[in-house]
């Protein structure tokens, strides 16, 4: 059975309560929602990859309250001083040198010496770290593979009874997990795009590269596994519907059709989802995890997308999507 309470001061308390214990709950960022537990705790980390079933080379990310508070568990130099000045809180994640006196546990860091870091932008998150009193290690609040969950009934639909508490917030503003950037080498690198760009960090940074890795050569242990995907096939850069197909849309449906005859607009609701009428593609994003949920039924044969400009949010939408087109 889960819990599923509304956040207040009162669930709040509760569910810090429980992850001062030690146990499991979701939890709502302004990215997605996150599985938490006690990053000091390895054994409350253990539960949430066994929650997951997320293989353990993934390591996850802490979430601290404040950003003095991460000097007690990474080391920050002046680069990462100067962007958590600029960008906390908010969807932006630090890969950096973890200080062992901290106490992170290392299922938190998959064995690797780096520790990704961030302050989320969302008061329930913030107040939680704040009454839980530890940093909360929380990757994304759905079973390994699928789509990340932005709402609380997808992190239900997902993790069913292995999510013991949900925190309610309502849907994720942003609806992309944050932007990750390795500081801990010489060069800076984006290995995850999110909605902090590398346009964004350029003022701060100079040159940003991106490495979103290769099966061969990962830059992060996330690269490696399946993401993303729901049950059914993902068919980008649509030009029409296939028989059979459900339709993700971007703008304007007026020259879609369907292979078969007709047009996409005669679709029925269970095949039809548009990102963003307007071509927003912040709309677009935070519509993207929970409309594939929607349009992955075993009714619908597949899933055709349609393109999306590859520039700013769009690089982060397109790497998502790319991924849950891969599937297994
Ligand atoms: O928006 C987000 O980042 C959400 C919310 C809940 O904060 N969290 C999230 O966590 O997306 P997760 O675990 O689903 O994704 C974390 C990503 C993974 O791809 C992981 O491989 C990478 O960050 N990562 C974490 N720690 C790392 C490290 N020390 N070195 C390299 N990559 C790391
Ligand atoms: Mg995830």
């Amino acid at each position: 059975m889960t819990t599923i309470k509304t956040a207040t001061p009162d669930s709040i308390e509760e569910a810090a309560a429980i992850v001062r214990k030690g146990g499991l709950v979701a939890f709502p960022t302004e990215t997605v929602y996150g599985l938490g537990a006690n990053a000091l705790d390895g054994r409350a980390v253990a539960g949430i990859f066994a929650a997951k079933n997320r293989p353990a080379i993934n390591p996850v990310i802490i979430h601290v309250a404040h950003r003095a508070d991460a000097e007690k568990f990474v080391v920050v130099d002046a680069r990462a001083k100067g962007l958590m000045q600029a960008f906390w809180p908010g969807p932006l994640t630090l890969i950096l040198p973890k200080r062992e006196e901290g106490g992170v546990s290392d299922l938190v860091s998959a064995g690797l010496p780096t520790v990704a870091i961030r302050t989320p932008n969302h008061p329930v998150a913030l107040s939680l770290i704040e009454k839980a009193g530890v940093p909360i290690a929380a990757p994304s609040a759905n079973a390994s593979g699928e789509p990340s969950a932005t709402t609380p009934r997808h992190v239900q639909d997902s993790l069913g009874d292995r999510v013991p508490f949900i925190l309610a917030g309502g849907a994720c503003s942003v609806g992309l997990e944050s932007t990750v950037l390795d500081l801990s080498g010489a060069e800076p690198v984006i290995v995850r795009p999110g909605a902090v760009t590398a346009e964004d960090l350029e003022p701060y940074l100079g040159d940003v590269l991106m490495d979103l890795g290769s099966h061969d050569r990962p830059t992060s242990p996330g690269q490696l596994l399946k993401h993303y995907a729901p049950s059914i096939p993902v068919r980008l850069k649509a030009l029409d519907v296939a028989e059979g197909e459900a339709l993700l849309a971007f703008g304007s449906t007026k020259f879609m059709g369907i292979k078969t005859g007709g047009f996409a607009n005669q679709l029925p609701d269970a095949k039809f989802r548009n990102l963003s009428e307007n071509g927003d593609l912040h709309e677009a994003a935070a519509n993207l995890f929970s409309m594939l949920r929607d349009l992955d039924n075993p009714e619908n044969k597949g899933i055709a997308v349609m393109n999306i400009p590859d520039q700013g949010l769009g690089i982060a939408i397109n790497d998502r999507l790319r991924r849950a087109a891969q599937g297994r």
